[in-house]
């Protein structure tokens, strides 16, 4: 049979190393285009699980678990960031393709490492040290009597980040969390006017879309609310747009990195990275010509990307559950609401301060997009603006 090397290689199986709504998601976003998905899922009852028959059970800490799961599928992609990096270097060595690679979940595992490649790649961010001891808490504190210590490993949601004012309160809640083991980070409480996240898909080689920058709002660390456009004006989008370009070119991304800034003074420093689809991002499911779960897809699996563009400003409201309301017994109601409200519910038991799931609502009023999303959250049960626990 006659070779034709213009003839593309056909998609690969893609294995996805977690397993909760972002994987729930992606698979979602798999469907359309017939994309093959597999999920390390650590555990049963993982919403993933519910929905995608093809999995295997194991850790992501479980060097053992991820070489097994790498085995079964032709590239290896993740949907959180608490995996043994160890093993991925070795993973790599073995000949696996891991996209995005070892260097960048390094760079976002820690938020020590985190900024350090920040500031590698010649971006700015907030002030900040490196704090092993009590001691070194309370020496930060005769600077920054307003302070923020954040666990350098294994935070998210605003779990593992504490605002301290004072040297007592500093020395009290370091010494409870320096027991969860890691060092910490300790900044400013940073009087910022915005916060502001911008994600880019990049594919191997390095072709890049860039998604429209939000504004996004959190409550005790947890976001609430994203809007798109951003609203901020046009010289911060754009800072937003090249400072996420260089992040993915910095950390040499395949897939995507959604990049949190402060905006202080009209001016962005970087918060965050994260290398693989985030909450920033979610609106794009209704929102945009392609979402950032299929453009995930087609980076690791180096198909074209998708056009990022919004087809209208949209709004997205997170339903983060309020005691034990479970927002599944509430669908009804939230649908006779607003028709025009998309509804995303992950499928996962209620508890408090949890992500149950999303609103996205399209409006060319992108103020009266969020108060519809945030109605319809509230017919859902989920916790009201500014309810933080
Ligand atoms: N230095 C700071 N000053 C003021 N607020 C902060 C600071 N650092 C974090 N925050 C608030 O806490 C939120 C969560 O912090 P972040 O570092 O992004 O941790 P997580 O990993 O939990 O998302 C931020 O989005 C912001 O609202
Ligand atoms: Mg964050």
């Amino acid at each position: 049979v006659p070779v034709d090397d213009n003839v593309p290689a056909p998609p690969p199986t893609i294995g996805v190393v977690g397993a909760g709504q972002l994987g729930r998601m992606l698979h979602q976003a798999a469907i359309g285009p017939g994309l093959r998905l597999r999920f390390l899922a650590a555990s049963a009852g993982d919403c993933t699980v519910a929905v995608h028959p093809d999995h295997d059970l194991g850790s992501a800490l479980d060097a053992a678990a991820l070489t097994a799961f790498a085995g079964t599928v032709d590239v290896v992609t993740f949907e959180h960031e608490v995996i043994d990096l160890e093993a991925l270097d070795r993973l790599v060595a073995a000949g696996a393709v891991l996209r995005p690679g070892p260097q960048a979940m390094r760079a976002v595992a820690d938020k020590l490492d985190m900024r350090a490649a920040v500031a590698a790649a010649g971006l700015p961010i907030p002030p900040w040290r490196r704090a092993d001891t009590v001691v070194d808490v309370v020496e930060a504190l005769a600077d920054w009597p307003d302070a923020v210590l954040k666990l350098s490993r294994g935070g998210y949601d605003g779990r593992g980040v504490f605002m301290v004012s004072g040297v007592d309160e500093a020395r009290a809640v370091a010494g409870e969390v320096f027991s969860a083991g890691t060092p910490l980070l300790v900044e400013p409480r940073l009087a910022f006017e915005a916060e502001a996240a911008v994600i880019v898909a990049r594919r191997p080689g390095g072709e890049t879309v860039v998604y429209d920058p939000v504004a996004t709002t959190q409550v005790d660390g947890q976001c609430r609310q994203v809007v798109a456009p951003s609203g901020l004006g046009d010289a911060i989008d754009e800072q937003a747009r090249s400072m996420g370009q260089a992040v993915a070119e910095a950390l040499d991304v395949v897939g995507l990195v959604a990049v949190e800034f402060f905006v202080v003074d009209g001016e962005l420093s970087v918060n965050e990275l994260a290398v693989r689809p985030h909450n920033t991002g979610h609106h794009g499911i209704d929102a945009c010509v392609t979402s950032q779960f299929e453009n995930h897809l087609r980076a690791v699996a180096d198909l074209p990307l998708g056009d990022p563009r919004l087809r209208s400003p949209a709004a997205m409201v997170n339903v983060i559950g309020d005691g034990d309301v479970d927002p599944r017994d509430r669908l009804a109601a939230a649908m006779a609401l607003d028709s025009g409200a998309r509804i995303h519910l992950y499928g996962k038991g209620p508890r408090h301060d949890r992500k149950l799931g999303h609103v996205t609502v399209c409006d060319i009023d992108v103020e009266r997009a969020a108060e519809r999303a945030w109605r319809v959250v509230a017919a859902l049960g989920g916790q009201k603006a500014g309810s933080g626990a």
